[in-house]
């Protein structure tokens, strides 16, 4: 994890120059973005809005390294996607990007920790203490108490908070999550959201794809989209209890 504030003059972490997605289904072509250009600062939480078909998860595929653009440049960290091989991109992705998905996606048959562990085996690095990790992981999204528990012993934003303590077992730089909360209540939606803002408040870039306004609110930036472009880009405050609620989290308190 690396902290923010190291200057104004610091490279962004993602930067996109033109991005365009054809999709080429046989019979006719889905030109899902049309020319996308934003820059994300390391540090950054940035919720991403628009009409279903909009573009947001191609958008988050592009942005994960799982797919290349059809043309443009996007850079992650430094690295241009375009000219990465398939397992440049792997150890990327691997690295550098945490994925939480909306239906949580967690092996059924494994425990909460082996879930949390699954990440590693894929890893370059060799880690001996991956047990040590992922049980600090999961203590650090409040499942301490959990780790023997399937997922279908789990509620579902406890299995969600064991799809982000996976997200975080490489220590990534950046948490990409496509509807993180699309398939909890309200009241749990906004526990994982106070969860991201935490840990966006400890130096994480968190980009959150959402299509609830109450959700987008939690990031200080919020890009809209419509019809594979990029149709507005703001500075938003950020609800004055949300943030209260996050520092304390972050120094380690109740909210
Ligand atoms: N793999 C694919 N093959 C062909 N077309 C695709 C593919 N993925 C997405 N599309 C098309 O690209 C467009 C953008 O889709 P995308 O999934 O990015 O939208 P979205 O904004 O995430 O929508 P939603 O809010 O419903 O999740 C849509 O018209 C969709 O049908
Ligand atoms: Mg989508």
């Amino acid at each position: 994890m690396t902290a923010s504030g190291a200057g104004s003059i610091e490279r962004p972490i993602i930067e996109c120059v033109g991005l365009t997605k054809i999709y080429d289904i046989g019979v006719e072509k889905v030109q899902a973005l049309r020319g996308v250009t934003f820059n994300v600062r390391r540090g950054e939480f940035i919720a991403i809005m628009g009409a279903s078909g909009s573009g947001k998860s191609t958008l988050a595929n592009l942005l994960g390294a799982l797919d290349k653009p059809t043309s443009g440049d996007l850079t992650i960290d430094g690295a241009a996607i375009a000219r990465m091989s398939g397992d440049e991109l792997a150890r990327l992705r691997n690295r550098d990007i945490g994925f939480v998905f909306q239906q949580f996606n967690l092996l059924r048959r494994m425990t909460a920790l082996e879930n949390v562990l699954l990440p590693l085996n894929y890893s370059q690095s060799k880690v001996s203490d991956g047990a040590t990790r992922a049980k600090a992981k999961l203590e650090e999204v409040g499942l301490g108490a959990r780790l023997g528990h399937t997922p279908a012993q789990l509620s579902g934003g406890q299995q969600q908070r064991v799809a982000i303590a996976r997200a975080l077992i490489n220590n990534p730089n950046i948490i990409l999550a496509d509807e993180p909360t699309g398939a909890l209540d309200t009241h749990t939606s906004h526990e994982i959201m106070r969860l991201f803002s935490t840990l966006h408040a400890k130096g994480l870039t968190v980009i959150v794809i959402t299509h609830e306004p109450d959700i987008a609110g939690y990031a200080e930036r919020l890009l809209q989209f419509r019809d594979g472009k990029l149709i507005s880009d703001c500075r938003q405050d950020i609800q004055q209890d949300n943030r209260q609620d996050n520092l304390a989290l972050a120094a380690g308190g109740e909210p």
